[in-house]
């Protein structure tokens, strides 16, 4: 079985976290880990998962605005903050517009602060709407992983996310 993993990422957080969620799944299905610029409509029909996965900006998906505002924090003098490639050009919502009618088992995560979600919005609830919309049927339900304030990953996220795959690969294998 096939499962690709499409993520978002402007700092490597996600994409941290993308790689352990494949890393879970793995055991189970054959993975690939691909990030949303890359990420081929065509892809899509060779897998029987689908997650996807981005950082939430502005409570939402990021759009080329905030995007362009997180490049902008990355290059002030002194920052420690690095951009992954292509960060800038392509968001998993310009990539959603992209996709026609799906099939399938899908489940959104999201990175976002470590605050109260009422506080800092949830971009996976977003993209398991669009996933859904889409036509795919959700495997889990939005899962938030957690980032500090200064863009580093929570201690123990990176475990929890490869826990998370590997949860979904056993729930799925049941059904
Ligand atoms: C322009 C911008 C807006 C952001 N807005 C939010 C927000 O509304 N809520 C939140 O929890 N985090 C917000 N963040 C923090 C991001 O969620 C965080 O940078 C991201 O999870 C890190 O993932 P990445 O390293 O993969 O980019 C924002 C970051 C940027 C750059």
């Amino acid at each position: 079985m096939r499962a690709a993993v499409v993520y978002e990422s402007m700092y490597g957080n996600t994409r941290a976290i993308a790689e352990a969620i494949g890393t879970g799944l793995r055991p189970t299905y054959d993975v690939s880990v691909i990030r949303v610029g890359q990420a081929r409509p065509a892809i899509l029909e060779e897998v029987e998962l689908l997650i996807v996965g981005g950082p939430t900006h502005a409570w939402s998906m990021s759009r080329a605005r905030t995007r362009q505002s997180a490049a902008a924090s990355a290059e002030k003098p002194g920052s420690r903050l690095a951009l992954e490639p292509d960060a800038i050009d392509v968001g998993l919502r310009e990539w959603f517009e992209s996709l026609g009618r799906r099939f399938g088992r899908a489940a959104a995560f999201d990175t976002r602060i470590d605050a109260p979600p009422m506080l800092t919005g949830r971009a996976s609830k977003a993209i398991a709407r669009r996933l859904q919309r889409l036509g795919y049927e959700l495997a889990a339900r939005p899962e938030s992983f957690l980032v500090t304030k200064r863009n580093t990953l929570v201690a123990g996220e990176v475990e929890r996310a490869q826990a998370w795959g590997a949860r979904l690969a056993s729930t799925l294998r049941t059904v």
